[in-house]
């Protein structure tokens, strides 16, 4: 791949703004060199020198705004055709709507389908990487897999596993889904910029013993992820509660089986208690924030703040199809209201980092991705203000880096992402369809 440069202004983020405020850059006039999808530096483009300009492209993106690839922490590819269904609750939600659903992607060709169409969403909203539920089915892994492999791109997923309280066709088997998971974490993991996430659905869906196994796994497999939900509603609390009997709250029930340690994710975490909280925290195990899907459920609100108080890591996930939006820059408004409702007061800092760097660290997937630092993979997304004037005439007002971030995440969507690049190749450009990689 040969080398060559982005001009233009270029942000992005080297640590945890709310740690470390100083901690990002912003180059109003920067070069980003790229060698073999590989950051080789970030500088001021006038030090682009007449000799370089002539030894390879320079892309030119003036007036926009170049920064990291969005890193989605949570969101289901099989619910991309039921997003916007409507029930009242999450419990209801997932029989009337998501099992049924999730049933078709025993087939091979059906998962495939969707798949297409799930990653084109994910690059026209300028998501370069996600931590992704599949389904129970083997097929519907290994479908995914192979479309993140055939478009280059970052991605973390494993085969759901549930083998109760929903249709059989959704159920594992006698083996409670050890073999398959075993073959599949061999398959993909580490290979071609694809790992894995050992995913039981959440508590109440699994047995005693499939816990167990989940346990084994990643006891056996030390370097994958363990991604399942937590505490997003109060019937399903009460209901988990029920069926496991023996633990005091819902985190007591992972915990029980060895499931909350530095590589662990939970989605939700909006009605944890202060000890849940700290005990979160004492792990290192990462809070997923999904501000979209919980008002569209009525699930409750989460308390991003309140959880970064007690030490919890937290990163920010669409969880579509809960979630009404691919798009990151649209779940960091509904964030920003949201923490509105608690009194806490999240900054654009705090928004993109949640996005950018925060999901990567939470995917451990940050030696790779989630900023511009020297050596990392050039995945990266170009913002502009479209055709809206509205926004246009508010950034043009702004004159720090911060405020202009701030109106793209409360006014930003998937049309403001003119083009979404990975490893150094642009695999989706608003603006000039046919796009090369849609050769299915
Ligand atoms: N809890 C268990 N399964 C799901 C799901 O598919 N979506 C959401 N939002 N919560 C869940
Ligand atoms: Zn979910």
């Amino acid at each position: 791949m040969p080398r060559l440069a982005i001009r233009g202004p270029i942000f992005h983020i080297t640590d945890n703004p709310a740690e470390n405020p100083s901690a990002w850059s912003y180059l109003p006039n920067g070069a980003m060199i790229i060698q073999d999808g590989i950051i080789e530096q970030v500088m001021p483009d006038d030090e682009l020198t007449p000799d370089m300009e002539k030894s390879f492209p320079v892309f030119d993106y003036e007036n926009c705004l170049i920064c990291p690839g969005f890193v989605d922490a949570h969101i289901h590819y099989t619910q991309t055709r039921i997003i916007a269904s409507s029930a009242p609750g999450l419990l209801e939600w997932l029989e009337k709507h998501t099992f049924p659903e999730e049933c078709k992607f025993s087939d091979p060709e059906y998962a495939s389908l969707v798949a297409v169409e799930f990653f084109n969403e994910l690059v026209r909203n300028g998501t370069t990487s996600a931590l992704v539920y599949p389904t129970v089915h083997r097929e519907s892994v290994d479908s995914f897999f192979e479309e993140s492999v055939q478009r280059g791109m970052r991605m973390v997923a494993g085969k759901v596993l549930m083998n109760r309280n929903a249709p059989p066709e959704l159920c594992d088997g006698e083996d409670l889904g050890y073999q398959s998971t075993s073959e599949q974490i061999r398959k993909w993991n580490g290979t071609n910029r694809q790992s894995y996430a050992v995913t039981p659905r959440f508590a109440g869906t699994s047995t005693h013993d499939q816990l167990k196994i989940c346990g084994k796994l990643i006891a056996e497999f030390p370097d994958v992820l363990l991604h399942t939900h937590l505490s997003e509603t109060k019937s399903e609390i009460d209901w988990t509660l029920g069926l496991f009997p023996e633990f005091k709250d819902y985190l007591g029930v992972y915990e029980g089986f060895g499931l909350v340690t530095d590589r662990s994710l939970f989605a939700h975490c909006i009605h944890l208690s202060s000890s849940e909280c700290e005990r979160l925290a004492n792990a290192g195990a990462t809070a997923i924030l999904c501000p979209t899907s919980n008002l569209f459920l009525g699930s409750g609100i989460v308390q991003p703040i309140h959880l970064s108080s007690y030490g919890v890591p937290t990163a920010l996930g669409t969880d579509v199809g809960g979630g009404t939006s691919f798009s990151m820059l649209e779940t960091m408004q509904e964030l920003y209201k949201v923490g509105c409702l608690n009194g806490e007061l999240l900054s654009s800092l705090e928004l993109f980092y949640l996005a950018t760097l925060g999901g990567a660290r939470a995917l451990h997937i940050d030696r790779y991705v989630g900023n511009f630092e020297p050596g990392k993979e050039a995945d990266f997304v170009v913002l502009d203000t479209w055709n809206n004037p509205l926004m246009k005439n508010r950034l043009e007002q702004l004159n720090s880096i911060e405020d202009e971030l701030f109106a793209y995440a409360i006014m930003g969507r998937a049309q403001n992402v003119q083009e979404t690049w990975s490893m150094g190749k642009r695999i989706y450009a608003r603006d000039s369809l046919p796009m090369d990689y849609l050769v299915h």
